[in-house]
């Protein structure tokens, strides 16, 4: 009953209802020969199919095999139901071109134009070693050992061919991407997702989201996948005053209203004035990525996540932010500029960035992740 539809015109992940766990990985593609990697793509496919649906990762499963041979599922989920398991999956520039210019598989010339390394922006601290990849593969579930199982089987698969260039873990949606979904809140306490573009905002996700006519054909009802692991400077921010923090959101860090409003959901409005000054100051996060002001609209599916301390005596914690976006030029880059001056920088450093373009949906038991593209 908690399967989420594995086949479909998009893939799950993007804007069904936005689950509680995540286990994100990239990958780089260790051969250079093109069977190999449809072969992969093909059994990844069989596998997640298989998986979202609550079941083993192979048609045998994990203790009824061969004894001699290791078993085609790993065996931690048996008895877990589906637990609402997506499994999404992207290409990135490096599979088309690699770094040094060679085109491993002959994909070069179908890259899709918008699928170019993210620009760096002032105050990144990005690591090379926790970015990019040829691959990756966003597994969302409601129970984190389901999300583990997913991601760790389909390494197992493409063993020979993958290997793992980084990975997260996330917990607690930083997001809602239904109206049906209340608002969850990120580690600074504050409700996120309150104005994100939602699954019932559907000509918005034409325009916004999906990948249209005017791009690669094959990428037709695909969408790009941007990530940051954004640290967030728990210390400072919980030593800060509740009116900075809500300035500095722009919201109440209570009911989520925007600032001179009553209500969560009561439109934000940036001409209110409150003794004199903007009630929304102008350096706060929620002005300058609003739509108004950024000039465009991204989804966000992030999650918060906790990678122990620091050594230092700081939690190593923050956002693993996840946006999808129709070009990544005219979505996550927009926003990320139009941030340059906002408030809640000093509270947070970039650390990881990664693009991705993610095929449309697979279609029915004979489709396979990228096949248009192959
Ligand atoms: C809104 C937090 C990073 C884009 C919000 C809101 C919060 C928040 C609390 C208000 C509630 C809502 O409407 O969802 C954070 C935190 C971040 C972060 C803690 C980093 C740790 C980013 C980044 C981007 C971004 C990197 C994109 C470049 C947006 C957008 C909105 C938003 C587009 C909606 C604004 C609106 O339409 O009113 N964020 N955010 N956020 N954020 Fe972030």
């Amino acid at each position: 009953t908690d399967a989420v539809p594995f086949h479909g015109e998009h893939q799950a992940g993007i804007v069904t209802p936005a689950q509680d766990r995540l286990h994100f990985v990239a990958l780089d593609v260790t051969t250079d020969d093109r069977e190999d990697l449809v072969q992969l793509l093909q059994d990844w496919t069989e596998a997640a199919r298989r998986m979202t649906a609550g079941r083993d990762a192979g048609p045998v499963g994990a203790v009824d095999g061969s004894q001699y041979a290791p078993p085609d599922d790993t065996g931690e989920a048996i008895g877990l139901p589906a637990s609402g398991l997506t499994v999404t999956v992207g290409f990135g520039p490096t599979l088309f071109t690699t770094a040094d210019g060679t085109d491993r598989f002959g994909l070069a010339a179908r890259r899709p134009a918008p699928l170019v390394e993210l620009p760096g922006f002032p105050g990144d601290q990005i690591d090379p070693a926790i970015s990019g990849g040829d691959l990756c593969i966003q597994a969302c579930a409601n129970d984190p050992q389901v999300a583990v199982h997913a991601v760790r089987n389909l390494i197992r698969i493409g063993a020979g061919v993958v290997s793992v260039r980084w990975s997260q873990l996330g917990f607690g949606r930083t997001s809602s991407t239904s109206t049906g979904q209340a608002t969850p809140r990120n580690l600074f306490g504050f409700k996120d997702g309150t104005d994100n573009l939602k699954a019932e905002n559907g000509s918005a996700l034409d325009r916004f989201v999906w990948v249209g006519d005017g791009d690669a054909d094959w990428l037709r009802g695909g969408s790009y996948l941007v990530t940051r692991r954004i640290r967030m400077l728990i210390e400072p921010w919980d030593s800060s005053s509740l009116d900075e923090q809500q300035r500095t959101i722009g919201r109440t860090k209570g009911s989520g209203a925007p600032l001179g409003q009553q209500a969560e959901f009561d439109p934000v409005d940036f001409t209110e004035q409150v003794d004199g000054r903007f009630a929304v100051p102008e350096t706060s996060h929620v002005f300058l990525a609003h739509p108004t002001n950024s000039g465009t609209a991204i989804l966000r599916r992030g999650y918060s996540f906790v990678d122990g301390s620091d050594g230092l005596g700081r939690l190593d914690a923050g956002l693993f932010f996840i946006a999808f976006q129709q070009d990544p030029e005219t979505g996550f880059v927009q926003v990320q500029r139009n941030l340059r001056l906002d408030a809640m920088n000093e509270y947070i450093r970039h650390t990881s960035s990664a693009v991705f373009a993610c095929p449309p949906g697979v279609r029915d038991d004979g489709d396979w992740w990228g096949r248009a593209l192959f």
